[in-house]
């Protein structure tokens, strides 16, 4: 049987290029060669605020841009987080092996809570990274195709993993991240960060139109504070875009140039711009066709939880019976 690989994103409302580059490029490319699940994790968007009936639109809308980036439901298998129950249930198990230090350590937890009063954070955030360790663990997944911002949460699933093999027997295997080559899409307004939803400007969306593509590329930072030799980082950034969409030869040219140091920047830009749009262009079409068919998309999703679920329930009575939860 070929390697199982897991992957989640949330429906967080803005899919950007750097969740495609880093995580939904991959998942594509993987569904031809493993058996490939991938989840829309919308109980880990709720250890935010969410409003209702926008959290129940984000995860039709993602399911929409999943398909629409080339995720193939024969090929894979695509379903919403809250449809298959055994994910809350095997992450009771693994929150009891769980030691809070470790949790409060998690660089992302330590990020959303900073400046936060103890009695105003939820208790969700805290725990995420174990749900995390339960999405990935049910199905016994070997390769977990994420961005790099999700290392440590990939280090702390193999060291829950770990603990529940000690402490009840070989059940899981160990859990490997798989990366891109643009695994870190930086901010392209403030490139030292990395590119996400909650830095307006960042970010450019999957679905964005051209004009808007190319106003956000023209106000792309090029210059560095930092007085070093290197590759200013929006520069960098600006490289990771193109090479991930431009043939080769143009690359190369831009490469030349940089370093005889004859670039202009404004013509990197309208060269990184296009080549989006053309990249872009067409997800955006079959997103939008999409869109008109919400009957299609819940269709593939109730198969998807079906199939996670035959899985799911499977290993989670083992487990049970591992840690002593079947009693008759
Ligand atoms: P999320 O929803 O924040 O992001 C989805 C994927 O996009 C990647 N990503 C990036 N990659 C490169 N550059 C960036 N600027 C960038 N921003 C985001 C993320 O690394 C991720 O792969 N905790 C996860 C969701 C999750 C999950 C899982 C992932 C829940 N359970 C089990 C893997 C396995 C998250 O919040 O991703």
């Amino acid at each position: 049987m070929s390697k199982r690989i897991f992957s989640g994103i949330q429906p967080t409302g803005i899919i950007h290029l750097g969740n495609y580059l880093g995580a939904i490029k991959n998942w594509v490319d993987l569904q031809y060669k493993y058996d490939c699940i991938y989840c829309i994790v919308n109980y880990h968007a709720i250890t935010i605020p969410q409003e209702a009936n926008i959290l129940a639109a984000n995860v039709m809308d993602l399911a929409a841009t999943l398909l629409a980036a080339g995720l193939d439901p024969e090929r894979c298998t695509l379903f919403v987080q809250s449809d298959v129950p055994e994910h809350t249930e095997l992450s009771w198990i693994l929150t009891c092996l769980t030691p809070v230090g470790q949790l409060e350590r998690m660089t992302q937890y330590k990020d959303k809570s900073q400046g936060q009063n103890a009695d105003s954070i939820g208790a969700g955030l805290l725990c995420y990274p174990i749900l995390m360790a339960a999405d990935i663990l049910i199905y016994k997944a070997e390769g977990v195709p994420v961005g790099q911002d999700q290392t440590q949460h990939l280090e702390l699933t193999r060291d829950i993993a770990r603990r529940f093999n000690n402490t009840y027997g070989e059940t899981f295997p160990e859990v490997e991240g798989i990366f891109t080559k643009a695994a870190k899409v930086m901010a392209l307004n403030e490139p030292t960060k990395k590119m996400s939803k909650s830095i307006p400007g960042s970010y450019i969306a999957l679905t964005e139109e051209p004009d808007s593509i190319r106003k956000k590329i023209k106000r792309a930072v090029t210059a560095s504070d930092a007085d070093s030799e290197q590759m200013p980082p929006g520069v960098a950034n600006l490289f990771t875009l193109l090479e991930s969409f431009a043939p080769q030869e143009v690359v190369d040219r831009f490469v030349q140039e940089y370093a005889a140091q004859t670039i202009r920047y404004a013509e990197l830009k309208e060269a990184v711009a296009e080549h989006l749009i053309a990249g872009l262009t067409p997800i955006r079409e079959r997103y939008q066709a999409l869109k008109e068919q919400p009957e299609q998309i819940k269709a593939i999703l109730s198969r998807g939880a079906e199939q996670a679920r035959k899985i799911a329930q499977a290993n989670l009575q083992e487990i049970k019976e591992k840690v002593g939860l079947k009693y008759y």
